[in-house]
């Protein structure tokens, strides 16, 4: 019955897709480009049972205060609440944080879509960057290796040796974990609201033509025109964190910026046309994530849809897709209702969550100058 719903959700979608090719009303889309339920990859347990441990493990952190799950919450779909994250203690930052459910799926990570390889580099770059936990992966291997339930566990995965290598394999080996399951679109079970905001999303709202496949998200680049978030700019703490990322990242005349130039930023594009894209985000799990966009400058779902109503916000880049829609207060509710049937069964679970205290209290090793790595 419920598969019979998706299939015939599929085919009604495909088939409309076809249609409005035809009458050039949609795009239409490429195979594999289709929204439908999400395939879960397949993972190794004893490797993303480690990964889960590390993920919510402080002594990741320089000053062992924070840990991936500190920003990356499960009752939250592995966000934090916050409009602008928050950053190594000292510093304070200057991006929304966004799901991590998926994200094992994607094809680029961050909001400007600065790594585009793979998990094991994001994990690199979330560990060692100043502004996010700024320790260094030696320190890290040297404290991993003094705890004998790690010892035991990197030894059971596989891994042998506790080590930085299999730090950057075993925290992305348990985001493959974290894979969206049982949302109303998926069970076939939305409401008449949530089918006629499908029909809004995909037709003349036309959202589709960036929000697409499983995901929802073509995982290119965008300018939608969302407005600044005055607080990087006027929070000097903020502002730091952001001039020495853009310092870092050889962005030129980072002191006078007061703009978050997204993917330009490692582009660097000389005719300035992606200043302030974006990668398209997932829809998936929005009913936990709040607030959105890069800088979580809007509140609610129904707030985003507005400012689509109205063609998006105000920048000379702006994707000359986004027009003023015209929708009325109902159809705009109807879209919200669909934006919430994508979201599933909460990952809250101990299959999710490393739930034990994570135990520092063991005994030094005497002889650890001598123990080899
Ligand atoms: C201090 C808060 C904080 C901590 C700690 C943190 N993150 Fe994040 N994470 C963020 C923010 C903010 C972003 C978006 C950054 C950007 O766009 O520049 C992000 C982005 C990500 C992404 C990319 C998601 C996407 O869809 O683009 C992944 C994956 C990720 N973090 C994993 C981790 C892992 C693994 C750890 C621990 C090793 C970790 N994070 C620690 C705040 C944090
Ligand atoms: C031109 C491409 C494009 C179109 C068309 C488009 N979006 Fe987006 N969408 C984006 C980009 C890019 C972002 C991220 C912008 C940012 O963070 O500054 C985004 C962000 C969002 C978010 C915030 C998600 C989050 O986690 O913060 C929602 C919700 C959303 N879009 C829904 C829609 C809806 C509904 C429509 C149709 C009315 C639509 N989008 C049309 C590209 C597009």
């Amino acid at each position: 019955m419920k598969n019979n719903r998706i299939r015939n959700g599929v085919a009604r979608w495909l088939c409309a897709t076809a249609l409005a090719g035809a009458l050039g009303a949609v795009p239409t889309l490429a195979s594999g480009q289709e929204i439908g339920p999400v395939q879960a990859p397949e993972f190794d347990a004893a490797k993303a049972e480690l990964g889960k441990r590390l993920f919510f493990d402080r002594r990741l952190s320089g000053d062992a205060a924070i840990a991936c799950a500190t920003c990356h919450q499960p009752d939250k779909a592995f966000t934090d609440g916050l409009a602008l994250s928050k950053a190594y203690p000292g510093s304070d930052g200057f991006r929304n944080t966004p799901t991590l459910i998926n994200t094992a799926l994607a094809k680029n990570w961050f909001h400007d879509g600065r790594i585009g390889t793979n998990l094991n580099d994001v994990t690199r770059e979330s560990i060692t960057e100043d502004y996010i936990m700024n320790l260094d992966m030696r320190l890290m291997q040297e404290r991993i290796k003094q705890d004998p339930v790690y010892v035991q566990m990197f030894a059971d995965a596989g891994y042998g040796e506790p080590s930085n290598g299999a730090v950057r394999k075993a925290i992305p080996e348990y985001l493959k974990t974290l894979i969206s399951r049982g949302s109303p679109f998926d069970t076939g079970q939305m409401s008449d609201a949530a089918r006629r905001g499908y029909e809004l999303f995909t037709g003349k709202a036309g959202c589709v033509a960036c929000h697409s496949g499983p995901l929802l998200t073509d995982e290119a680049r965008h300018n939608t025109g969302v407005p600044e978030n005055p607080d990087i700019w006027n929070d000097p703490i903020r502002h730091m964190t952001w001039a020495a990322y853009a310092s870092f990242m050889g962005v030129e005349n980072y002191m006078n910026l007061r703009r978050d130039v997204g993917a330009y930023i490692w582009d660097h594009k000389a005719d300035g046309s992606t200043v302030g894209t974006f990668i398209t985000p997932t829809l998936r799990e929005l009913k936990y994530t709040a607030p959105y966009m890069h800088n979580g400058m809007f509140d609610s779902l129904f707030e985003v849809v507005s400012f689509y109503n109205e063609g998006g916000g105000d920048d000379p880049n702006k994707d000359a897709r986004l027009k003023p829609l015209g929708l009325s207060f109902g159809e705009q509710k109807d879209l919200v209702a669909f934006l919430e049937s994508l979201s599933g069964d909460p990952l809250t679970g101990p299959e999710f969550v490393w739930e034990g205290e994570i135990s520092t209290n063991y005994p030094a090793i005497e002889n650890w100058r001598d123990v080899s790595n």
